[in-house]
């Protein structure tokens, strides 16, 4: 589509009381700047952020997740405010969508409608529940005049409840001449883009505006906004999912990341937590179990699991408490009580209670590598690197130090002692 985007993603965001940029505060496991950026890019292939406070973090934290995203340090000290951060901008293309880096729930099919409206100036509105905060829009005979900025406003300006949701979609042209005509004599001492809406209508440009729904187009000042955010988010990532024939038990306690995908038939339990960017399929995840950045397939999981990033689990049964890290486990059966890191676990292995991949060695990580049948006794420790051949029965309690051959039993059990009456003796009883 011929139009470009510009971000503004250079305040301090004061009002979050954080060391961490506002931008790259975290809804559903992904920055609010990567949320706005992903829908940008659906629309545009010329996207523009803008700069300034704790900038190296910001482009980081971007250039790892996209490309093609050109980056503008706003002059603060001359020219601060989102009227500032516009200044000296180049895009290439004749109409420009001005989009808040602070917007993590706006959608590119509602940004998209924007696109179709021909004017110099077009806005967006909503009415507020509780207009705190946002610019009110002053209007007459049903058309948008100015904005006036919260600090700015008085008495009865304050009780205006349309307000300025902070999506644009400006002419070129129109901005390029119209920037230079702000200025900073307001309560924040900045230079404020939504004056350009007095500007246009001073000019007799066409100035339109749209009615947003409030929730979507909601800006996140503070850490109060960003939970509720979050929550409209989460319900959002939820709701798509059952509508796809995912099975949730009490959806309100689950959380889910935005790159999440659930398939098939599934059933994800109560107080399951979903993160990163996990793939599930035909799986059931049990109560409370936590799974990160991993694979899962016909499987089941949990209660009180832990899959950590990188694992691959096929056709397997993990039980509770087991915590499995950047491991492949294909066919097999962990029930309970176990720890299995940088290993790769074959067919028909069942692992049993209290196993222990002991896989660091103070300085290095190592593998374990186990085939396919293996019988692992319970309290089992496999000190890495090792390697286990198929049919290997290892007895309860024992510390495998040394790879294993197919067939084999592995036990290093110290001999059993009996002393009768002992009990008796070491009490003096009788
Ligand atoms: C802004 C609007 C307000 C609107 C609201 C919608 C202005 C003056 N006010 O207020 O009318 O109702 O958004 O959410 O535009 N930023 C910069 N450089 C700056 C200052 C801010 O890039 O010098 C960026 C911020 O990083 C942020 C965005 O602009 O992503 C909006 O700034 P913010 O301070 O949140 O503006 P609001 O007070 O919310
Ligand atoms: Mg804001």
């Amino acid at each position: 589509m011929n139009i470009s985007v510009v971000i503004l993603a250079a305040g301090f965001g004061t009002r979050m009381k954080s060391t961490l940029p506002k931008v790259l505060h975290k809804i559903s496991g992904y920055p609010m700047l990567h949320h706005i950026i992903q829908n940008a890019q659906n629309l545009s292939d010329d996207i523009h952020a803008i700069v300034y406070h704790e900038k190296e973090k910001v482009i980081k934290s971007v250039e790892e997740s996209f490309k093609n995203v050109s980056f503008h340090t706003q002059d603060v000290k001359n020219h601060s405010g989102t009227g500032g951060a516009l200044m000296g901008v180049k895009v290439k293309y004749d109409r420009v969508l001005v989009l808040c880096g602070d917007m993590p729930l706006v959608t590119s099919e509602e940004l998209g409608s924007f696109l179709d409206i021909k004017s110099d100036v077009v806005l967006s509105v909503f009415k507020a529940k509780n207009p705190t905060g946002y610019g009110r829009i002053i209007e007459k005979d049903g058309q948008v005049k100015a904005i006036v900025e919260q600090k700015d406003a008085d008495e009865e300006e304050k009780k205006i409840d349309i307000v300025n949701a902070g999506v644009y979609v400006f002419d070129r042209q129109f901005l390029e001449n119209s920037l230079s005509k702000l200025n900073c004599n307001n309560a924040q001492n900045e230079y404020y883009l939504t004056d350009l809406i007095k500007i246009a209508n001073d000019e007799g440009k066409s100035v339109k505006s749209i009615l947003v729904n409030e929730q979507n187009f909601m800006g996140i000042n503070s850490k109060t906004q960003l939970a509720l955010a979050e929550k409209i988010m989460q319900d959002k990532i939820k709701q798509n999912f059952m509508d796809n024939g995912v099975i949730m038990r009490l959806p309100e306690t689950i959380y889910i990341d935005a790159k999440a995908k659930i398939e098939g038939e599934c059933v994800i339990e109560n107080g399951v937590s979903i993160e990163g960017e996990c793939v599930i399929k035909n799986s059931h995840i049990k109560t409370n179990s936590v799974i990160e950045d991993s694979e899962i397939e016909n499987s089941s999981v949990g209660p009180m699991a832990r899959i950590r990033p990188k694992s691959k689990i096929t056709n397997t049964h993990i039980g509770n408490f087991v915590e499995v890290k950047k491991s492949i486990l294909n066919g097999v059966k962990a029930g309970h009580l176990s720890y299995l890191g940088d290993s790769e676990i074959d067919e028909g292995t069942n692992v049993g209670c209290g196993t222990i991949t002991c896989n660091y060695d103070g300085v290095k990580k190592h593998k374990t590598i186990i085939g396919k049948n293996v019988f692992i006794g319970s309290d089992t420790q496999l000190v890495a690197p090792v390697k286990i051949e198929d049919d290997v029965i290892i007895a309860a309690g024992t510390c495998v130090t040394k790879d294993a051959k197919k067939g084999s039993l592995v036990i290093n059990r110290s001999p059993l002692k009996m002393v009768e009456n002992f009990y008796y003796k070491y009490f003096k009883k009788g």
